[in-house]
């Protein structure tokens, strides 16, 4: 299972990763950068200590080396602060003079060679810091060193040093979490039209095979696959419009040889086996328009201006249909309202859905009995019949193309209610069957009614 599907999570995660990284590196570098400018300054002021003693040497008139240091100077020295201690050696290695209780050297590895060297060194329990600068008085070169017990070293600049952490973490944190919700927010933004793509694409059907993704909006990385998409599109409806036309133009082509042969059969003596083939031919004649019709409607798209009065449709249905019912020795009865019910339609569309489920009621209505329709003011309208009924493992398979119950049964296509069907797609309706009780169907159509 791929985790962190979506890329805001992606984000996130890498985010924090790299929120929790760079305030490591940070605090740890900045903390190093201070604490490296902190020594420099310790070292410069050792340096300086060291020049300020070396200031005080002097060379008595017998040639020996003196030291006079004033009193401010003894004081920063002296035993009882403990903090400073100064040594001046000779270039024997010898201590001519030292802060220090036991008069020694405060660096063992005094860096004789060097005119300035900064050193360091362990003394019991303390740790000396400094430097050691040579000097030349007279003629003679001594080493002044000067260094700062660091056990003694100033709080402040220590706790600066070790806060340093907390305080780095404290200010980087928010802000690369402030950084983060900005990220978050500009890639939704960026993801918007995607969205809005998403929209589209799911209106995408044969019913509106037209549509397509813009990319005007789309961000530049992913353009090349909405371009892409649109172009399969572009194909697949050119392969569908071809499709649709050789039916159209298939179903056009029978039709001649149909009535070729409806002339011949008319010739022929036997009057049996015309009647016969005349009912085949007719057959036939159905099936073709049932297919021009199911073509013309693979074509068709409803204008969102046109409407239709459901009333008056369902009455001429009625009227168009009963003839064919009184042949039969069955009846047609419309019920509801007689007021106009404005649906949004195409007029001739909903003539024809009526008429496919009329001829169906009346084909399965046993003669004696009434088909009746119903049209209601909330746009429905409901043709219905004292058949057998539709079983409900049925319900699905009789809006299928060419499915019907019966195949051997004589101008039965299975394309009636394929064509309801469509008609009803195209609509925007709702298309329901039940069974009445003691036996029955009951089709209903729900349109859209106009306000
Ligand atoms: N009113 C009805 N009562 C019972 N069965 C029906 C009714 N309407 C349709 N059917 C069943 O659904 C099948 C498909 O109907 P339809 O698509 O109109 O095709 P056709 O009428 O050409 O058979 C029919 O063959 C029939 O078995
Ligand atoms: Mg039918």
């Amino acid at each position: 299972m791929p985790r962190f599907e979506s890329i805001i999570s992606r984000i996130v995660i890498l985010h924090v990763v790299a929120v929790v990284i760079t305030s490591i590196l940070m605090s740890v570098g900045l903390s190093w950068l201070l604490s490296y400018a902190t020594n420099n300054i310790h070292d410069k002021a050792m340096q300086e200590q060291a020049n300020a003693v070396a200031e005080h040497l002097s060379l008595s008139p017998d040639g020996h080396l003196e030291l006079n240091l004033p009193s401010d100077l003894r004081g920063l020295y002296s035993q009882e602060y403990g903090r400073y201690s100064y040594a001046v050696i000779d270039d024997q290695g010898r201590v001519l003079f030292s802060s220090l209780k036991d008069r020694a050297a405060l660096f063992r590895a005094d860096g004789r060679s060097a005119d300035v060297a900064f050193l360091q060194q362990r003394r019991g329990n303390a740790t000396v810091s400094g430097a050691s600068v040579r000097k030349t008085v007279g003629d003679r070169n001594v080493w002044v060193q000067a260094g700062e017990d660091l056990t003694n070293r100033d709080v402040l600049t220590d706790d600066i040093v070790a806060d340093f952490y907390k305080n780095v973490g404290w200010i980087t944190l928010p802000i690369l979490l402030v950084l983060l919700i900005t990220d978050i927010a500009i890639f939704r933004r960026a993801l918007r039209p995607l969205r809005q793509a998403s929209e589209i694409a799911a209106e995408i059907g044969p019913a509106r095979p037209g549509l397509r993704l813009p990319t005007e909006e789309i961000p530049r990385e992913v353009r090349p696959l909405v371009s892409a998409v649109n172009q399969g599109l572009d194909r697949l409806e050119e392969a569908f419009k071809v499709q649709r036309d050789f039916t159209a133009d298939a179903a056009h082509e029978l039709r001649t040889p149909l009535s070729i042969l409806r002339t011949r059969i008319d010739f022929l003596e036997d009057q049996e086996t015309r009647q016969a083939l005349r009912q085949n031919v007719e057959g036939m004649a159905h099936i073709i328009s049932q297919l021009l019709d199911i073509a013309e409607l693979d074509a068709l798209a409803i204008e969102p201006s046109e409407k239709a009065d459901l009333q008056s449709v369902a009455a001429e249905v009625a009227e168009f249909v009963a003839p064919l019912a009184l042949a039969q020795g069955k009846d047609v009865a419309l019920y509801g309202t007689t007021e106009p019910v404005w649906v949004k339609g195409n007029p001739e569309m909903l003539s024809r859905a009526i008429r496919n489920l009329a001829e169906n009621a009346i084909n399965h209505t046993p003669p004696g009995s009434t088909v009746e329709f119903l049209v209601e003011n909330g746009g429905t309208v409901s043709v219905l019949d004292h058949g057998p009924g539709i079983p409900e493992d049925e319900r699905k398979l009789i809006f299928r193309r060419f499915w019907r119950r019966d195949r051997r049964k004589a101008g039965s296509t299975g394309l009636g209610l394929s064509i309801v069907q469509r008609i009803a797609e195209l609509h925007s309706a709702t298309i329901t069957v039940e069974n009445r009780r003691p036996h029955g169907a009951c089709f209903s159509l729900k349109f859209v009614p106009l306000k």
